[in-house]
């Protein structure tokens, strides 16, 4: 079954249909799906839905981009939310430099602080690095993430850092660019790297692999991102789909 490792059905882009919505993805072959969690509001709502729906799963955490007012008081709630019962990752955290802000100190701080609260408690991380390649590498050497495993999510770069974090034992999550035309890196990338640490996101809402480009997403679509790799990897569609669910079941530590 699919296996949806990043997907945001907390948005806002789901209010009005979130029920029938997600009654529908599981009719049409989504095993499991991550409810990531990027500002402190949002990974509350991430831990909701994991209670209200068997097959949805939280992590919590807080995207660079959205730490500007963080607080310790907020690192507290999650650390505790982090124990609780289908919490399975702290996510997403990184640094993104797209956007001038917050400034990029501000960034490293939250950023080393929850790989920390991740390490603390024992749950792997989900990385979101935009535009900011070395400066990720470097803190997470320097904070031996080897030692808490996870998924560079949405990934990026190229062969080259993505050789480092498979030789770190991360995972790279692959969504609906590798369909895209201009996604060649990304091709070259899903090529040469183990199947086994591969697994499949949508990022829903964000980022519909084609032919729904620019439309809101669903995990159900996986299925494209699935065909293409299969295409890439010279295996059958099916068997990406359950060699990724496999995958994501061992990085969060699921029972099978
Ligand atoms: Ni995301």
């Amino acid at each position: 079954m699919i296996f949806d490792t990043h997907v945001h059905y907390d948005d806002e882009a789901y209010d009005e249909d979130r029920e029938v919505f997600l009654g529908e993805i599981v009719q049409k072959g989504v095993g499991r799906v991550i409810n990531v969690g990027a500002t402190i509001d949002s990974a509350k709502e991430a831990v909701a839905l994991s209670q209200k729906y068997d097959f949805i799963y939280a992590a919590v955490g807080v995207h660079p981009s959205d730490t500007a007012d963080l607080t310790e008081e907020d690192m507290q709630w999650l650390t505790q939310a982090a124990q609780m019962e289908k919490v399975v990752a702290i996510g997403e955290i990184g640094l993104d430099y797209h956007y001038d802000e917050p400034e990029k100190e501000v960034q490293k701080k939250w950023f080393v602080r929850q790989l920390r609260i991740a390490k603390e408690t024992k749950l792997p991380v989900c990385i979101h690095s935009r535009e900011a390649a070395q400066d990720t590498l470097t803190i997470m050497q320097q904070e031996h993430a080897e030692e808490i495993g996870g998924v560079i999510h949405c990934y990026s770069y190229g062969w080259e850092m993505a050789k480092i974090y498979l030789d770190m034992g991360f995972y790279l999550g692959i969504g609906g660019v590798v369909t895209f035309k201009n996604g060649r890196k990304l091709k070259e990338v899903v090529e040469k790297a183990p199947m086994e640490q591969l697994v499949l996101e949508t990022d829903s809402p964000y980022l519909s692999p084609e032919p729904y480009r620019g439309q809101r997403n669903s995990s159900d679509r996986l299925l494209y991102v699935a065909n293409q790799i299969a295409e890439l990897k010279n295996m059958t569609t099916d068997e990406v789909i359950r060699i990724t669910e496999e995958n994501a079941k061992r990085l969060y530590r699921m029972k099978k």
